[in-house]
């Protein structure tokens, strides 16, 4: 098959969710359709539960069983679909933020009775960062939850997506009759009890036909009517071009749980969503079809087993064919490198992979080569934009605890700040070591690990601070004026970036608008 042909065949996705709102459920939905999996829970021993209880080395094992999750693909439709999976878990946020530089598209789950719920919104603004396309499906359309209307309303203000309705409930929770499929004039009856994969769907090509009056009531059908006429008085028609400029979200009504609405969903996503698209790099755009092989590496994932500290490196393949055995760039090391047993991930199997394209992910097995960015290539230097570290907002000091140990501490936390557990700064002042996290958590993993993985204790002094952020300029006399009322609070990151380490929210407010020739950035990507 030509290099166009597999790169037009994938569609490599995220689903992002507020924990709970139905993003597991309907990952599994997805692969019983691809057939990717036979029987319903098997995706539900990657869940990590989000109880406040929940024990971080429970977490970690969750982690490793995710491994085999990672990454589901499944064909449907002739298409190649790979899933990213994204972790629930708020301490994890960072790995969920990464792994949305490597999807071309993705599926934002929302709750019927929650809404739009604050980690929903961080993870939209993160795909609106780099333009993703995104579709939205409302989930648990079984439950008595929010007016439809009201929740189209919140998307539109809340997250500032531009909602395009493609299905409408008829009724919900109790009175749930089923969703209209707007796109393709199909009324889709709900029946809790059917077979899960046999929906009921009859063609209703004019709303007016009486047969809707039949089929779910008069009064339903009435203000079915009603409402799909007020919808295209009020949203816009759906426009592929616009969606895939990241300016239009189809939206959809469904119940993940019952297997209720997936189908219209996927069957329109496989449609309309984008195969992978072009990458940008500080050098030059890098188009999916060019022939030589490149991509970057978006997740480092540590072995479970302390006996072999190997680890697998997720690459994102951005152009080309990656092969195994073929001698590639590394670009940071300036290291040719190959691979005996890179892996796909097939749902449940995880295969060694003899070539693979554009949009797949390739797992690296890895003893210490990788950093999460870093490009290979077939020889060109290029370093891959838009793989961010976010501004951590919990800190503490971190202290060598044995005196001895003092190199197996330093080589893993340096380890450890690769795999994006978490991020160092070292203050200027004083050259003391400061972790910053976006979880709590990862406090207790990096603690965890240490010791058992690199034979090295810490211990960790609380600090008190509000935020870090990185800092540029161009007027060299204004930051050193900066410099001199704030040396204390001044600290550099692992690429000696320079990093602002503000106390308290008031005292960043009072920087930005003291200083408005310096520029606070909340990303490092800038
Ligand atoms: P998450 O990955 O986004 O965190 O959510 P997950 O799929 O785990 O779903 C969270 C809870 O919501 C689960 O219940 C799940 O069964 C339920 N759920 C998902 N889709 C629907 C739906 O369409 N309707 C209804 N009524 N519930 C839905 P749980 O009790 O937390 O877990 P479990 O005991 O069912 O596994």
């Amino acid at each position: 098959m030509s290099l166009n042909k597999e790169i037009n065949k994938r569609r490599t996705f995220g689903i992002v969710s507020h924990p709970d709102a139905g993003k597991t459920t309907l990952t599994e939905k997805l692969l019983l359709f691809g057939g990717a999996i036979q029987v319903a829970g098997a995706v539900k021993s990657n869940k990590i539960k989000k109880s406040a209880t929940s024990d971080f080395m429970d977490i970690e094992r969750q982690r490793g069983i995710s491994v085999a999750t990672s990454v589901m693909g499944f064909l449907y439709k002739d298409k190649q679909i790979n899933i990213l999976d994204t972790p629930g878990h708020k301490d994890f946020q960072e790995d969920t933020f990464r792994t949305l530089t490597a999807v071309d598209s993705a599926i934002v789950v929302i709750d019927v009775a929650k809404g739009v719920e604050p980690q929903t919104e961080k993870l939209v603004e993160v795909c609106k960062m780099r333009t993703t396309p995104m579709i939205v499906f409302i989930n648990k359309l079984d439950r008595e939850g929010k007016d439809a209307f009201d929740l189209l309303d919140e998307v539109e203000q809340k997250i500032n997506l531009k909602a395009c309705p493609l299905s409408w409930p008829v009724g919900m929770g109790q009175r749930f009759k089923g969703v209209y499929n707007i796109y393709e004039k199909k009324l889709v009856l709900f029946n809790p009890h059917s077979k899960q994969d046999d929906e009921d769907v009859v063609e209703i090509n004019n709303l007016d036909d009486k047969l809707l009056d039949k089929l779910v009531g008069s009064e339903a059908a009435e203000t079915l009517r009603e409402e799909v006429m007020m919808l295209e008085e009020v949203y816009p028609p759906f426009n592929i071009d616009d969606y895939l400029k990241g300016e239009l979200n189809p939206v959809f009504f469904g119940s993940a749980i019952n297997n209720f609405g997936v189908k219209e969903l996927l069957d329109c996503f496989v449609e309309i969503a984008p195969p992978p698209r072009a990458r940008e790099t500080e050098e030059r755009i890098i188009e999916p079809d060019e022939n030589k092989f490149s991509g970057f590496v978006f997740k480092i994932h540590a072995n479970m087993d302390p006996k072999h500290r190997d680890r697998i490196a997720f690459m994102r393949i951005c152009s080309g064919k990656f092969e195994r055995n073929t001698n590639y760039y590394h670009v940071r090391n300036e290291k040719k490198i190959k691979f005996s047993n890179p892996t796909t991930f097939m749902a449940s199997k995880k295969e060694i992979v003899e070539a693979a394209f554009p949009g797949d992910i390739v797992g690296l097995y890895d003893s210490g080569n990788f950093k999460i960015g870093d490009a290979l290539t077939e020889g060109e230097k290029l370093h891959f934009k838009g793989i961010p570290s976010f501004s951590p907002e919990m800190f503490r000091i971190v202290h060598n605890a044995d005196p001895l140990k003092a190199k197996q501490l330093n080589k893993g936390l340096e380890q450890l700040m690769d795999e994006g557990v978490a991020q160092m700064f070292i203050r200027d002042f004083g050259g003391s070591k400061i972790i910053g996290t976006v979880g709590a958590l990862q406090f207790d993993v990096i603690q965890y690990r240490l010791e058992h993985e690199y034979g090295a204790k810490c211990q960790y002094e609380p600090i008190h601070l509000h935020k870090a952020c990185w800092l540029s300029w161009d007027n060299e006399n204004k930051f050193e004026e900066f410099k001199k009322i704030r040396k204390r609070d001044l600290a550099k990151d692992k690429h000696d970036n320079v990093v602002f380490l503000a106390e308290s929210a008031w005292q960043m407010k009072t920087m930005q608008e003291n200083f408005p020739e310096i520029k606070f950035h909340f990303t490092s990507d800038f």
